[in-house]
């Protein structure tokens, strides 16, 4: 190794690093390197346009923030999760894409209070205002929520409402006629940790009767007998509407099943 090499503080700590936790440290290169080719593309396709150019800046600085400063694993791998091409986004999980294989706007009416549940940066929240009265979105990390609220502040979306905080002990000031929870029940990063009974409850308990659940499945979930079992076991406490295989390739978030249930009247099923 020459010496400019050896000098590197990352040489340094990876020498120090013993060798069962340099797979675990080491993993997420490849993606993050995909991450930062994705950001520099986009950052380089709005130069033209000042508005989108200063919300990518504005954008830039709040993930290096988050980078520096966000002490748990972040979805995006460097750049966005969810991508949003009104905004020139190419996440891992594009939303455009997302709302047509979900048929989202075929579920909300222009009345519509939505809650989107752990939403991360926002942008499926912001695009569900579009179709909707009003929708909030909660999410813990903050970095995330900051970014969406740039997007929407951009976008003039005024009816919808992005907070920081912990969707385990968020209180609806009044139940809501759809819910999406995507993703959400038990989480990579050990945000949510609570388990899929008590996510129901709470999703059961935020929604008006007779509500719509825009549920989407965890990748791992596809080969899990006890989520299935558990799914088979919703009613009467959620009707089951339509359950979709959704194949996302590894690139794209992983293959998941998609639900749309909507919650019963009668809780004493649970
Ligand atoms: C797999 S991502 C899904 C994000 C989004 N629902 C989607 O499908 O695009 C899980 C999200 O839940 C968030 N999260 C984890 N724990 C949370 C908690 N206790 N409260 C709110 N959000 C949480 C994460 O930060 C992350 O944004």
């Amino acid at each position: 190794m020459n010496t400019f090499l050896r000098q590197l503080p990352f040489v340094e700590a990876l020498k120090a690093t013993p060798a069962r936790d340099l797979y675990h440290k080491l993993r997420h290169v490849p993606l993050e390197a995909r991450g930062i080719a994705r950001q520099l593309a986009d950052r380089a396709a709005v130069q033209g346009d000042p508005g989108l150019s200063r919300l990518h800046a504005e954008l830039a600085e709040i993930l290096e923030r988050q980078r520096a400063e966000w002490p748990h694993y972040a979805f995006g791998f460097r750049y966005f999760y969810q991508g949003y091409a009104r905004v020139h986004i190419s996440g891992i999980r594009p939303t455009e894409l997302r709302f047509q294989h979900y048929d989202v706007a075929a579920h909300l009416r222009p009345t519509d209070r939505v809650l989107d549940l752990g939403c991360n940066s926002g942008f499926m929240a912001i695009e569900a205002s579009y179709h909707a009265a009003h929708v909030d979105g909660v999410e813990w990390n903050p970095y995330m929520v900051e970014a969406g609220q740039a997007v929407a502040r951009y976008l003039q979306r005024d009816n919808v409402h992005l907070q920081a905080g912990d969707l385990n002990t968020f209180e609806a000031s009044a139940p809501y006629d759809c819910v999406m929870a995507y993703a959400c029940y038990h989480t990579d990063d050990h945000g949510n940790r609570e388990g899929i009974d008590a996510h129901f409850d709470k999703l059961h308990g935020l929604l008006r009767p007779g509500g719509t659940l825009l549920f989407e499945s965890h990748y791992v979930d596809i080969h899990n007998p006890d989520f299935h079992a558990f799914m088979e076991r919703l009613t009467p406490r959620f009707e089951r509407l339509q359950r979709t295989f959704i194949s996302n390739g590894p690139d794209r978030g992983g293959d998941r099943y998609y639900y749309v249930l909507r919650r019963g009247d009668d809780h004493a099923g649970a």
